[in-house]
């Protein structure tokens, strides 16, 4: 049954039309609320505005749902591979297996060197961070493939999902030194990712089974969330009709950000930094709690879930799976774990919902892989690829409208001009 809201302003009423999504989310359609009375709305952050309606990610913050195109992280994440949810993301349905196969095989047609975009790469300095450079050479894709309006997306889509993986390995090998390794096509995507990293020029690399199964898991969790900030970024370019490179990048650009995908890096500091200085995970507890310290719990908190992180529940696990089937004894996953509890059994901690998000535990598992720690985030781009791609893509399918918020101003009332020699 449908129902309108009704806002009294101003002594005048106006009714407003509402609607509700698939999963009954409910929406009140505020489009003409200006036209018919005069009133934007203002919710700083978004924090209750539905910004588009989507088809690709489901996410229930209360109940720690997160599904893709109808299928849970949970079974994604134990039953499929990172380019089989990217097909699911992308395309809106999970592929054949010929389609896989064929999907998988065009992928790996666009893996080849671009020389020009590592010479671009190779001019940041060694001490740069792998996100800057990792946002620059995909801006800089625009230079290399056609992006007019008639420009071939497919093709670009899945030259980005090839690349990426090797472009952020360049800047990683500059880092130590070491030529750049050529792509093995017989690999699978995150085997090829890691013979890219942790091989040398030449000789023959096979990658862990268990570290590129745990890398395929963290993946598939990276791969959507729907509109956080990184993902709204990419929309709101891509809105422009900026080209999906340029989208790309600023989405890139957005995850950095030590509050959404820049945390993970953030987390592994924190715990190290509490480690060198004795482990007192109480002490960080109440440092959190004071305003005034400036000092936040990394990997704590999340804007929508309010319950608990579904991804975190699968990574607490995988990293523990990990770490054992490794044989690596890492110090700070049992700070991370004393962390955790002295957080949830706090009432500051409760009072708020605050429980471990996705970052929290993903670097302990990227640290075992071997993963240097400033390339945290950049892994965390790796795997969101699909999803900004897809977010992306809809948009444009559906003829969004450009995104532009509208403003309360603030600032000084008309004034007029005093000449600088009066002044
Ligand atoms: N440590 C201590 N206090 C916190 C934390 C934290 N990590 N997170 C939130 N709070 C407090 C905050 O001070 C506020 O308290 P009060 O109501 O007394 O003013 C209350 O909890 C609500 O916080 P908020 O900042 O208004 O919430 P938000 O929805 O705007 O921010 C967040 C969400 C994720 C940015 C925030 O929780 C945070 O900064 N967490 C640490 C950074 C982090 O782990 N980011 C990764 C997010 S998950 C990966 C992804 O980006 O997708």
């Amino acid at each position: 049954m449908s129902q309108t809201a009704l806002i009294n302003l101003d002594g005048k009423s106006f009714e407003l039309p509402t609607f509700e999504g698939t999963e009954n989310e409910k929406a009140i359609d505020i489009a003409k609320l200006r036209d018919l009375s005069g009133f934007v709305t203002y919710d700083p952050g978004y924090k209750n505005t539905g910004a588009t309606k989507s088809a690709i990610t489901y996410l229930d913050g209360e109940e720690g749902i997160l599904r893709y195109r109808g299928y849970s992280i949970e079974e994604l994440a134990d039953q499929s591979t990172f380019i089989e949810v990217a097909y699911l993301l992308i395309h809106g349905e999970l592929p054949t297996v010929a389609e896989l196969a064929n999907f998988e095989k065009q992928i790996q047609s666009y893996t080849v060197v671009n020389e020009e975009l590592l010479a671009i790469a190779n001019a940041f300095p060694a001490s740069t961070h792998p996100m800057c450079v990792l946002a620059a050479v995909v801006g800089a894709m625009s230079a290399f493939h056609s992006t007019d309006e008639a420009g071939d997306d497919e093709e670009n889509i899945l030259c980005l999902l090839a690349t990426l993986p090797v472009m952020a390995t360049w800047h990683y090998k500059k880092s130590l030194g070491e030529a750049v390794n050529q792509v093995d096509k017989s690999l699978d995507y995150c085997s090829s990712f890691l013979q890219m990293m942790f091989g040398k020029k030449g000789d023959a690399y096979l990658a862990d089974p268990i570290v590129a199964k745990a890398l395929n898991k963290l993946l598939i969790l990276h791969a959507d969330h729907e509109q956080n900030c990184s993902t709204s970024t990419v929309r709101l370019v891509g809105s422009s009709h900026a080209n999906l490179f340029a989208s790309i990048s600023a989405g890139i650009n957005a995850l950095w950000g030590p509050l959404h995908g820049g945390a993970n890096q953030e987390v592994i500091e924190m715990l190290e930094a509490i480690k060198a200085d004795g482990g007192d995970t109480a002490k960080y507890v109440t440092m959190a709690k004071d305003k005034n310290s400036g000092f936040r719990l990394m990997g704590f908190g999340h804007r929508v879930y309010k319950n608990f992180d579904p991804r975190a529940k699968i990574i607490k696990v995988a990293a523990d799976d990990v770490l054992k089937a490794l044989g690596v004894n890492d110090p700070v996953l049992s700070i991370a774990q004393h962390l955790e509890d002295a957080a949830l059994h706090d009432d500051y901690f409760v009072a708020r919902k605050l429980y471990p998000n996705v970052d929290f535990y993903s670097g302990i598992i990227y640290r075992a892989l071997g993963i240097p720690t400033n390339m945290f985030t950049v892994m965390f781009a790796i795997g969101r690829l699909p999803g900004w791609i897809a977010q992306w893509k809809e948009l444009r399918t559906n003829k969004e409208p450009i995104g532009r918020p509208r403003q309360i101003y603030t600032g000084a009332t008309l004034r007029s001009f005093v000449a600088i020699s009066e002044r």
